[in-house]
């Protein structure tokens, strides 16, 4: 019997792991820089979060949830989104009664959606993400989208473009979903059984609809910046204000329709344009919720977010030819050449590391030549030989493997001695 990764699902292993883990950490020092606190949530909650947070309608909780019951017969999902995560966390830990407000927060970790596999759409997939709650300032708008721009020309993406849209209020979205159901109404017989159900539900949804993209009612539809109320229009035209400010480019894209239901005002998606990027280009998706804390329980408070996987953005960098800056090095490999050696070497090495020096020796019993070859292939800056004479004169020659310099140096000023010259 032989096992293999369930479908849609990848294992990410040494070589690749550490290209994950530059970019983390790279996202981490943003978050720290813009102020965005982790918070980390259980991966799996109540069905009925997903329902009302990302909504009934949406494809993600119609088809795409990993839904079961547990032992004690209580339906729970695994997180499709991290949104109504947090926003359920802030409203259970009343964050919203903090001084320290807007509350920004942010968030790394696998999302399960059972999808259609192809290249860049996985059933298990890392989403980075924030969300500012708490605010109905366009700045904010402005700031998340200006941490996510930061994101991805700090790992050196270039060939993007940020595609910006406004839902307006709710009364913008009242007048257009009826404006919808006047235009879809008397031909709803031609599309599909979803969109039929969509109609009175949530008509903005059809416009979203994978199957009947083509229907030239699609083209004509009701477009929503018609609708949008006085308020509202001004919103955006803050928020464009604000990244025209911040430099950052973008697109108006009126069809810019999210597949999520608790967007209204601005909502985004940075694609990608490189060359050689498969069909699904959208890298990050975002936009404000002003609404959905309340929904979820709380008071009325706004918010704004976004989210992007980690596997697109690597996907995006190997379409650009983007080498990430991955630093593999060993310290100190020591080569033991008998039992004695070995006790000794495991020995050094322990204090080696205590003092932050990398370092690795033989744990196969290999000659002194696979030794050496080992150290070579692990590009070990430095390397010790311990044998007899070694142990006797209790020093080692330490050879610096980029120049074939050798030194004796004296056990007891090893840890020195390395930590001097490795700092070089
Ligand atoms: P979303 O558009 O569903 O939004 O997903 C955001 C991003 O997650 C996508 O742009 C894509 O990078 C990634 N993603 C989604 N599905 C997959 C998949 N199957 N495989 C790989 N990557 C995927 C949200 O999830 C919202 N919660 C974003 C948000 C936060 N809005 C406000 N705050």
């Amino acid at each position: 019997m032989s096992f293999k990764v369930p479908r849609g699902t990848q294992d990410i292993l040494p070589g690749q792991s550490e290209k994950w883990q530059l970019i983390e950490e790279k996202i981490r020092e943003l978050c720290h820089l813009y102020r965005y606190k982790e918070i980390r949530t259980p991966m799996f909650e109540a069905t009925e979060l997903f329902q009302r947070g990302v909504g009934d309608t949406t494809d993600i909780v119609q088809k795409e949830m990993y839904t079961f019951e547990d032992r004690g017969g209580r339906s729970l999902t695994l997180r499709p989104e991290g949104t109504a995560s947090a926003v359920r966390a802030y409203v259970e830990h009343k964050m919203f009664g903090q001084p320290d407000q807007p509350v920004k927060l942010s968030y790394m970790g696998p999302m399960f959606r059972y999808e259609r596999q192809q290249a860049g759409r996985y059933r298990q997939f890392v989403q980075f993400g924030v969300e500012a709650i708490g605010s109905a300032d366009p700045a904010i708008d402005a700031e998340v989208i200006a941490l996510v721009m930061d994101i991805y020309s700090t790992v050196g993406l270039k060939d993007i473009k940020l595609v910006l849209n406004s839902l307006g209020d709710k009364e913008t979205r009242d007048a257009h979903r009826q404006a919808l159901i006047e235009h879809f109404q008397p031909s709803i017989g031609e599309f599909c059984s979803d969109c039929q159900s969509r109609l009175e539900k949530n008509p903005l949804r059809i416009l979203d609809c994978k199957v009947d993209r083509e229907h030239p009612l699609m083209a004509s539809a009701p477009a929503l910046p018609d609708y949008l109320t006085a308020d509202s229009a001004a919103y955006f035209a803050k928020v464009k204000m604000y990244l025209d400010a911040l430099g950052i480019a973008y697109e108006i894209d009126p069809n810019l329709v999210r597949g999520l239901d608790y967007y209204n005002h601005t909502t985004f998606e940075i694609m990608s344009t490189a060359a050689g990027f498969g069909a699904i280009t959208t890298l990050c998706g975002g936009g404000r919720y002003n609404g959905l804390v309340e929904d979820i329980g709380g008071p009325d408070m706004p918010g704004i977010g976004f989210a992007l996987s980690i596997e697109r953005l690597l996907l995006a960098l190997e379409a650009e030819g983007v080498e990430l800056d991955v630093k593999d090095e060993l310290d100190v490999f020591v080569v033991a050449l008998d039992d004695e050696a070995k006790v000794k070497a495991a020995e050094l090495i322990s204090s080696f590391r205590a003092k932050g020096i990398s370092a690795d020796m033989d744990y196969i019993d290999r000659k002194m030549k696979a030794q050496m070859k080992a150290a070579d292939r692990l590009g070990a800056k430095f390397v010790l030989v311990l044998g007899e004479t070694e142990l006797a004169e209790a020093a080692a020659n330490v050879k610096t493997m980029a120049t074939g310099d050798q030194q004796k140096v004296a056990f007891h000023d090893l840890v020195n001695y390395l930590s001097r010259i490795n700092r070089l």
